[in-house]
């Protein structure tokens, strides 16, 4: 969702944040800005469209070593000039950008801000006009704390202050903000790929903390005005590596990467056929009397394949949240739950609001996630890196599978048993080699024959069910095609009143026991003019299915037969000429309820 970038330093503030800027493109964003110091004065540069377009209306020509900029993904107000950050306040005193949702917005505009004007439709504005509104009796620091005092919602803001020009006030409330230190600078970032390449350590923001940067020098407090230590950490190389290499999109080249990512999973996760996970990770989930998975999206479905690993192999009663819900419900708790987490990117703001309610329950929570900086990561008790690297595409691809491996093996630490697993793994990366480097021909004639189509359906039972729901959501939030996944046995319960002639029926087929009943339900879809695809694993295929995908062990099928689902949303996506990286109303991190 929004993005924020400041720089401090001797270098040229423009062009860090612009290149910072670019690099959090891939979060979702309809508009950015900058504001940028000159002399004495402030320059706003901002509007609708991408980050290209703010790199033409910016001026270059001025010295500058300090400023803030932003992506803005709409929330309140429509995608216009207006709305976009950064904001001004009514004096021009102070310029801020902001991420998140002030929800007390209206409020704060009727009880302290009737003399205003507003220009936009913002929350945001009004933060800044509040500033105005206490700088008027007091210092700058002191009217950000009592203007803190006043908000609700989240929110991570940068602002800029006309009679401090040296000066960066940072904020930070339930939206991520990081700190990173270079030898020239400081930039203040919402993710670490934001910062410049030369930034050796960081440090990420707790939730209400307020950081004053003058200079080359951070003074970090709370809300309250005591200061507190910060404890910098190292940033490694691997972080930055963010860049399209050959490949037109993200989403290929993320998709190409999985073998190499399930291959980094074996090695940091093996000790000869060892699973090296903490003990105290093991034993917490053996003292536990069930597993509750949380998690949004495509991290929700591979959390599936979590419940299936730990009930199969650990004999541990699991259950599968949607984050967003659990937020507003109260399920019947067992005694002793335990709480895994599961986020690509660790910032998924419904997971969070969920960790914390539980965290204030004293249960005990694990977070496997892609980004070991996140504020998902710094919440849980125990954390597992899912070892895939920056994934900047919209569309997961690399994070599903790294999770699902990961949460094979931690089921197998904590079963204590005999398994192939690791060779079954180092298969499935072979395998997936073979249908990048096989199956690419037979994928694109798949998308080809169904890029047309109004609705597509998945089918399947058990694992392939599963399979199917993220292929669907793959498939419908790259194509914008409208696209649903049916337990096969559901088809006849109402949804086959929606096959017309033509409509593509795809059918997964990748285990023993429900081989032959998905193909009996995929023919009675036939029956009624569905148009019939069958992707199916090798032992159990028929010369005519439309993909054979080469055998891996069956548990482990969904970390091939999605790899080939990726590829034909991809495709699809492809031929009917869309964003692919960047699909519309999307955003990469979800940093909003
Ligand atoms: O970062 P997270 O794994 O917590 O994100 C969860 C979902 O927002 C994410 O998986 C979303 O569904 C993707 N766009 C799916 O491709």
């Amino acid at each position: 969702m929004c993005g924020i970038v400041g720089y401090i330093g001797a270098k040229d503030a423009r062009s860090i944040i612009l290149e910072g800027l670019k690099n959090l493109e891939y979060r979702g964003y309809d508009s950015a800005g900058i504001a940028l110091k000159n002399a004495n004065d402030i320059k706003i540069y901002k509007d609708k469209g991408r980050i290209k377009h703010l790199c033409e209306i910016t001026d270059f020509t001025f010295d500058t070593n300090l400023g803030i900029g932003h992506t803005r993904w709409a929330t309140h107000g429509i995608v216009n000039y207006d709305n976009s950050h950064p904001h001004i306040s009514n004096n021009k005193r102070f310029v801020l950008v902001h991420n998140g949702v002030i929800e007390n917005y209206k409020k704060i505009k009727y009880d302290y801000l009737s003399d205003y004007n507003f220009y936009s439709q913002t929350d945001s504005e009004v933060i800044v006009n509040l500033i105005e509104f206490y700088s008027k009796k007091m210092c700058t620091e002191s009217a950000i704390r009592k203007v803190v005092s006043k908000l609700e919602g989240s929110y991570a803001l940068l602002i800029m202050d006309k009679e401090n020009l040296d000066t960066i006030y940072c904020i930070k409330n339930k939206t991520p903000l990081l700190l990173g230190l270079s030898n020239d600078g400081i930039t203040i970032a919402s993710d670490i790929i934001a910062f410049p390449k030369d930034v050796n350590k960081y440090f990420s923001f707790d939730d209400q903390r307020i950081a004053i940067i003058k200079n080359n020098d951070v003074k970090l407090m709370d809300y309250m005005g005591f200061e507190i230590d910060i404890n910098y950490k190292d940033i490694s190389l691997d972080t930055y590596n963010v860049s399209k290499g050959d490949y037109e999109h993200y989403m290929l080249k993320e998709i190409e990467e999985q073998p190499t990512v399930l291959r980094r999973i074996i090695t940091n996760y093996f000790n000869y056929d060892d699973c090296v996970i903490d003990k105290k990770i093991i034993d917490a989930i053996l003292d536990s009397d069930k597993i509750n998975f949380v998690a949004c999206g495509t991290s929700l479905y591979a959390s599936f394949m979590g419940k299936y690993f730990f009930e199969k192999l650990c004999g541990i009663p699991t259950e599968c949240f949607v984050a967003s819900e659990l937020v507003y419900s109260n399920p019947l708790m067992t005694k002793k739950p335990i709480f895994i987490f599961v986020s690509q990117s660790g910032e998924t703001l419904d997971c969070i609001t969920v960790m914390k309610k539980y965290k204030a329950q004293n249960y005990k929570l694990i977070t496997l996630t892609n980004n070991t900086a996140s504020t998902m990561a710094n919440l849980s008790d125990y954390l597992l890196d899912i070892c895939a690297n920056p994934e900047i595409s919209v569309a997961s691809t690399k994070s599903y599978v790294a999770s699902i491996a990961i949460m094979s093996v931690l089921a197998k630490a904590v079963s204590n048993k005999k398994t192939n697993l690791k060779n079954n793994l180092n298969r499935v990366s072979i395998v997936i080699d073979q249908i990048i480097a096989d199956l690419k021909p037979v994928i694109k004639n798949m998308a080809k024959s169904i890029k047309d189509s109004k609705a597509v359906f998945y089918i399947g039972r058990g694992i392939d069910y599963w399979v199917g729901l993220e292929a669907a959501l793959k498939l419908k939030e790259i194509s914008y095609i409208h696209t649903d996944a049916y337990s096969s046995g559901e088809l006849k319960h109402g949804t086959i009143a929606l096959i017309e002639k033509g409509t593509p029926v795809i059918a997964i087929c990748t285990q023993e026991g429900t081989n032959s009943i998905v193909r009996s339900n995929l023919a009675e879809a036939e029956a009624r003019g569905a148009k019939g695809y069958i992707i199916s694993l090798e032992s159990l295929s028929y010369s005519e299915d439309d993909i054979i995908i080469p055998n891996v062990a069956h548990y482990l099928s969904p970390l091939v037969s999605q790899v080939v689902c990726q590829m034909l949303a991809y495709y699809v996506a492809l031929y009917r000429g869309n964003d692919i990286d960047k699909p519309k109303n999307l955003a990469k991190s979800v940093t909003v309820e």
